[in-house]
């Protein structure tokens, strides 16, 4: 059933986009659009921009859960037994543990999968515009695409009205394992919109939301937030979700000020305090950027898993083990060549484009961060690509080729004990 549903959803998705914007072996005309100067505009700057057979998604394998999973909507449980099924459910999906972030423009389809396909286990959809998603089918089209490999997926939403969130949310909720509310977004265009982490201003709201959200999917809602200066405050707000009906949270240990993530360290003690004071499954977010941040984070949070997003735009392997050269100075004698490099990634997914086409928008931006270190040693080529008003996947793969023959070596590495986890399916 399942199944049907996405290869439907997927095959219709395709049709509608081969007509524009999207990357296909045709070519496309677009209009370059140069490295992000500004990540306060990039993040979130998206404005223009059927419901689950409950048995497949809720009924889980334990006979014991299904008395739990079986019904529907959290909305008339207790909150015992909403805990037990937000459990239930975490354990259905495998308790992934290293998971893709939300990520504007850049968590979208190909992506998720090249990630899932270097170890991660789950993977969020960049964040969707719910009023948008509701009245615009060509945005739908373009900005939500999935299939049968891409689970377990998370679906992000943007919202302040949660009867136009749930309708979103229902277009969605066959096709994913949880509706994640935004609670993080700090940018100008979320206190414009009103969304994001400017919501912090207003619980009622988000408390409605949450609610409204929980007592009318069959899929889990999940909230992914930033921590208040005030550490009760965010203990106050961790509470307040889990009793509205939330079943997993994200926690990004920054607060809404702390916008930049390399000037600002992410506050793992505030995420191990949320984890200590609620009793749904938790996630850590901030300063992964290698595999032993992550079993550093594990330990010190005690969390259930790990989200990153800017290490892996540069390094979509890192749940695999492999790291950039940056995180390996000091420990050259207990690295080798992981026989892998960006390069290899950038050709692993525009394969996956021309598989699962999305807007150019996207291609560019995937090439600009994995490449960036090596347009750095040939600014020549990395002008060429900007150059290029009608990109086309010959002009990439060939662009690939003449770094190729540049001699350019810039390997991931893997630390001496790892075993890198690759995954032939995805
Ligand atoms: C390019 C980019 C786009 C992002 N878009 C979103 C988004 O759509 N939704 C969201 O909740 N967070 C978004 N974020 C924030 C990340 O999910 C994450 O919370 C933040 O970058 C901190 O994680 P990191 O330290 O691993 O980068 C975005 C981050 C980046 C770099």
């Amino acid at each position: 059933m399942r199944s049907l549903s996405n290869s439907h959803l997927y095959l219709k998705t395709i049709f509608s986009l081969r007509n524009s914007f999207m990357a296909s072996s045709f070519t496309q005309t677009l209009k370059p659009d140069l490295p992000p100067q500004d990540l306060d505009d990039l993040l979130c700057s998206h404005p223009q921009k059927q419901r689950q057979d409950e048995s497949s998604s809720l009924t889980g394998s334990n006979s014991n859960d299904s008395k739990l999973l079986l019904g529907s909507p959290t909305g008339y449980l207790s909150g015992e037994s909403r805990i037990e099924r937000a459990w239930a459910h975490w354990t259905k999906l495998g308790r992934p543990k290293l998971i893709v972030a939300p990520m504007v423009d850049n968590s979208e389809l190909p992506f998720r999968l090249l990630c899932r396909k270097y170890g991660a286990d789950a993977a969020y959809t960049p964040m969707l515009h719910s009023r948008i998603f509701t009245e615009n089918e060509k945005y739908r089209n373009m900005e939500f695409t999935t299939c049968q490999e891409d689970r377990p997926l998370f679906v992000q939403f943007c919202a302040n009205d949660p009867d136009v969130l749930l309708e979103a949310a229902r277009r969605v909720e066959p096709y994913c394992d949880y509706v994640d509310l935004n609670l993080g977004c700090p940018q100008r265009i979320a206190r414009r919109g009103n969304y994001g982490a400017f919501l912090m201003d207003n619980l009622p709201l988000v408390k409605a939301i949450v609610e409204k959200l929980a007592s009318n999917l069959q899929v889990p809602v999940s909230c992914k937030i930033r921590i208040f200066p005030n550490l009760q405050d965010t203990i106050n707000y961790a509470r307040m979700l889990e009793d509205a009906g939330c079943s997993l949270l994200a926690v990004h240990g920054r607060t809404r000020d702390e916008k930049d993530g390399k000037k600002f360290r992410a506050n793992w003690s505030a995420i191990s305090a949320v984890k200590n004071a609620v009793r749904i499954p938790v996630l850590a977010n901030g300063n992964i950027r290698h595999m032993e941040d992550v079993n550093n984070c594990l330990q010190e949070t005690g969390v259930e898993g790990v989200l990153s997003a800017e290490t892996l735009l540069e390094n979509p392997a890192l749940f695999a083990g492999f790291r950039t050269a940056e995180w390996i100075e000091g420990q050259e004698e207990n690295t080798r060549d992981g026989n892998l490099d960006q390069a290899d990634l950038l050709v692993d997914y525009l394969k996956l484009c021309e598989k699962y086409p999305v807007p150019w928008r996207m291609i560019r931006s995937h090439v600009h961060k994995l490449l960036g270190d090596w347009f750095k040693i040939h600014p020549h080529i990395r002008e060429d690509f900007n150059a290029q008003s009608k990109l086309t996947f010959e002009f990439l793969y060939n662009m690939v080729e003449r770094l190729r023959e540049l001699q350019v070596k810039m390997p991931l590495y893997i630390k001496d004990s790892h075993v890198p986890a690759i995954s032939s399916n995805a």
